[in-house]
């Protein structure tokens, strides 16, 4: 890939000392640093450091009179092919929402032409406030794109969302966004993710269902769309945030799942990451059910259809790339594998569900990427946006090469 520029902005934050990890990690890997340091970033990170990590000056002020300072806002908004502002704060924000140009940051903001990312990193009351919050949402209105925060523990002390995403993750959504570019210039691809859990009610109050939260089929979900792709998402109950721009059916049921992805298709990529319940009541019960024996011994039970089955299996609007992902508590990767071949799929995620601190429910993942050919890539422990990122850099990776028509 052609060398690719980015622009950071250090903004005045206790975790603006992560820039400096993350630029070492971008140019490690042939990117272009440029740096604007603000008043309040250089109480944390100084022009040295920066001068050291990057081989050039940060830009601090919006008029100089020195020869090395000849680039204006308006050129250095045009070098960038992308521009990150790290950490973005509440007041940082809030700047950008009244379109201020008070300083070298906002101008250059301002005169962009090229997508911003913005990496918020604040204490969890100040994310969490309704300004704030009003703010992330015209920023999102006005195209900006947004990189975390994540829950964690913080620099006061304080547990909460608000933590600024690892240098890793920062990397993995900047790789990301570019790779895929390159793609979505050629080819306006559409992608279908089922999520979540889905509830088979036995009576009007009681179901069968699973600990799935969504978080993972949602990632993905936002993953595909951040890059351009358009996603639709079937997602089960879930409280699991969804970007704006995906187009999302909520469902119940295994049944109402298999009928909202009907109506979704032809897609050329379909993600299966929810966890639908393997089993069904043959008849839901229109009254609570009782105690009784009777009542209870009564109860039958059927098997659900299987999404990514029919998907595999249907001649009718087939995926281009039909993704499944394996919940196992033993024999990972030998269950996985035999998966890819009974429901038909080009690619299975396989993830471990007997740990806790993984996959259901958690905000972590660990996930083996197999493909039909059984070549194996394992993903080690990361948030599950992270695991995400790769997974969707794989998926894109896979449909590059299936796809003749895209070179
Ligand atoms: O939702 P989270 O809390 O973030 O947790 C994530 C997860 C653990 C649910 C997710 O990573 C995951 O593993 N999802 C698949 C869960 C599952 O049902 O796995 P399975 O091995 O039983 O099913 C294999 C595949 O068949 C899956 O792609 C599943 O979506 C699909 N399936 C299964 C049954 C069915 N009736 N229809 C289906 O489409």
């Amino acid at each position: 890939m052609k060398t690719k520029k980015i622009l950071i902005i250090i903004g005045g934050g206790i975790a603006a000392y992560k820039s400096l990890d993350l630029i070492r990690l971008l140019k490690k890997n042939n990117f272009e640093i440029k740096t604007i340091l603000t008043k309040s970033g250089r109480e944390f990170v100084t022009p040295l450091s920066l001068t050291a990590l990057t081989g050039s000056k940060p830009h601090e002020n919006m008029f100089h009179t020195d020869e090395e300072a000849k680039i204006d806002h308006i050129s250095l908004s045009r070098w960038a092919d992308l521009v990150l502002v790290l950490p973005t704060t509440a007041n940082f924000m809030s700047k950008l929402c009244q379109g201020r140009a008070e300083d070298l940051s906002t101008t250059v903001i301002l005169a962009s032409n090229k997508d911003i990312f913005l990496v918020p990193a604040m204490n969890v009351r100040m994310w969490s406030h309704l300004a704030t919050q009003q703010n992330v949402k015209s920023l999102k209105n006005y195209g900006y794109k947004f990189i975390g925060p994540e829950k964690g523990e913080m620099a006061c002390g304080e547990y909460g969302e608000g933590k600024m995403s690892s240098p890793r993750q920062i990397y993995s959504e900047i790789k990301n966004y570019f790779y895929n570019q390159k793609i979505l210039t050629q080819k306006k691809l559409t992608a279908l993710v089922t999520a979540g859990p889905t509830r088979e009610y036995l009576d009007p109050v009681r179901y069968i269902s699973n600990e799935s939260s969504g978080k993972q089929g949602v990632a993905i979900a936002n993953a595909l769309s951040r890059i351009g792709i358009k996603t639709k998402l079937v997602l089960g109950p879930s409280d699991s945030q969804v970007d704006k721009g995906i187009k999302v059916i909520k469902v119940t049921s295994g049944i109402e799942m298999l009928n909202a992805v009907k109506k979704l298709l032809p897609v050329d990529i379909a993600v299966c990451a929810a966890a639908v319940s393997d089993v069904k009541p043959i008849n839901k019960n229109t009254d609570k059910l009782k105690k009784s024996y009777n009542q209870l011994n009564n109860l039958k039970l059927d098997k659900n259809p299987d999404i990514l089955e029919y998907l595999g299996k249907t001649n009718k609007s087939k995926p281009r790339l039909i993704v499944g992902f394996s919940a196992e508590t033993k024999d990972l990767i030998k269950n996985s594998k035999k998966k890819i071949r009974e429901k038909y799929c080009d690619i299975i995620i396989a993830n471990d569900v007997s740990r806790r601190d993984i996959g259901f429910n958690s905000d972590y993942n660990e996930v083996h990427i197999i493909d039909s050919k059984g070549n194996k890539e394992k993903i080690s422990k990361g948030k599950k946006s992270y695991i995400a990122n790769l997974i969707v850099e794989n998926i894109l990776k896979k449909f590059l090469i299936n796809d003749k028509n895209i070179n």
